[in-house]
């Protein structure tokens, strides 16, 4: 590792110098490893989360620009202030109502519910036990509480246990999709765990929110567990398709958190037209089952195809697909080669996989037609040949 020089401004320098030189000009040949080109009509974009395709619903957008040209002036601070029967209010207890929960708090994002979460209920003495791929914003929340973040091995509930035994009960924390490679949690497991070992229990929904469950209401509803897990959070910008996070509570800690979390109390809310997007958003997607179950069997037979053509697709299992591609050089590889044959997917490296462990995730949606998963099938093996082609 770089020894960094004292000097607060030669050490940025240096940080800098770290990224633009030593990754960006050597390891990626000057090519940022995120962009690659730019995709065409023709191209299958597979990187965005709106898995059932309501960004470009007519009503929903018309329902929000209606809003904001008829809304007054925004009130522009924290939403601590807001006044009884705000559209916050109302959206807060529409989400309470879908999720079977007491109440729900709308947050600014995802990343903010996770992060004032956990800072508003550990503290340095309490444990945090996290499956080793939760979602870093979770991770943020344990160093936003000065609490230690104890990880256990992925969808491992022994682990779990065991190292519970060694450390003591604490606060236990999983996803109920994983972000990384779509794999699904144990919860049922998770939430006996939980029980037995006297935990408190945080879920985040965000890959399963709208996806799973009945009218989408999420994996804790659908397996009939809404009220044994203490804390459900998730990010409103993926099936949502909107900015904004969620927490599903209790009364009593509502209030509670409202003066208490520092995303909540020192950043301001949402504005009027994003609350009626999200209103708008949950009547048409507790109706899409149609759309729920085309996405399940797309992404069953997606990974399935990819597994057969010989793509590492790991152990997912739900509509995040991610091909294991080896170090950042590689995966650049791998990337053109996808891209070349139409295909464009996200390119996870670090920090948000382990280093020399990237991965290039393809998010299905259900707006996929038998064509596009024939032209997809078809691409992604002929980018594998490429691929194998250039190797040899
Ligand atoms: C599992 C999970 N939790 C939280 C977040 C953060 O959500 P947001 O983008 O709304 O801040 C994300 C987004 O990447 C996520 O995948």
């Amino acid at each position: 590792m770089a020894v960094l020089s004292a000097c607060p401004k030669e050490q940025l320098r240096e940080r800098e110098d770290a990224f633009h030189i030593q990754r960006v000009e050597r390891l990626w040949n000057g090519d940022h490893l995120l962009r690659g080109r730019e995709p065409g009509t023709d191209d299958l974009q597979l990187m965005s989360n709106d898995y059932l395709c309501i960004q470009n619903e007519p009503a929903l957008r018309q329902a929000q620009a209606q809003a904001l040209l008829n809304s007054k002036a925004d009130l522009l601070m924290s939403s601590i202030f807001t006044m009884d029967g705000s559209p916050m209010q109302q959206l807060e207890a529409a989400f309470a109502d879908y999720m079977e929960g007491e109440e729900a708090i709308v947050c600014q994002s995802g990343f903010a519910a996770n992060v004032g979460l956990l800072q508003s209920i550990a503290s340095p003495s309490v444990p945090i036990y996290l499956d080793m791929n939760a979602h870093a914003s979770l991770w943020e929340g344990v160093k936003a509480a000065g609490a230690r973040g104890i990880a256990f091995r992925h969808n491992n509930p022994d682990h779990a246990e065991r190292l519970i035994g060694r450390y003591g009960p604490g606060i236990l924390v999983v996803d109920t999709v994983y972000s990384t490679d779509g794999s699904l949690c144990p919860l049922a497991a998770i939430v006996d765990l939980a029980a037995r070992a006297g935990c408190i229990l945080v879920v985040d929904e965000s890959h399963s929110l709208g996806t799973h469950g009945p009218g989408g209401a999420g994996l804790a509803v659908a397996l009939g567990l809404a009220d044994r897990v203490h804390f459900r959070t998730a990010s409103l910008a993926k099936t949502f398709a909107g900015r904004a996070g969620l927490i599903v509570c209790s009364r009593r800690f509502k209030e509670y958190f409202r003066m208490e979390s520092n995303p909540a109390i020192f950043s301001s809310g949402l504005l009027e037209h994003e609350y009626v997007w999200f209103l708008e958003a949950l009547a048409l997607i507790r109706k899409a089952d149609e759309r729920r179950k085309r996405l399940r069997e797309i992404s069953e037979m997606v990974r399935w195809r990819l597994d057969e053509i010989g793509y590492d697709v790991g152990g997912g299992t739900e509509q995040i697909i991610a091909i294991e591609s080896g170090t950042e050089p590689e995966t650049q590889h791998m990337r053109d080669a996808l891209q070349g044959e139409g295909v464009f997917g996200a390119v996870f490296c670090a920090p948000a996989t382990p280093r020399n462990h990237c991965l290039v995730r393809l998010s299905v949606h259900s707006g996929l037609t038998d064509d596009d998963l024939e032209k997809l099938t078809t691409r992604c093996a002929a980018a594998l040949r490429a691929l194998r082609n250039e190797m040899s």
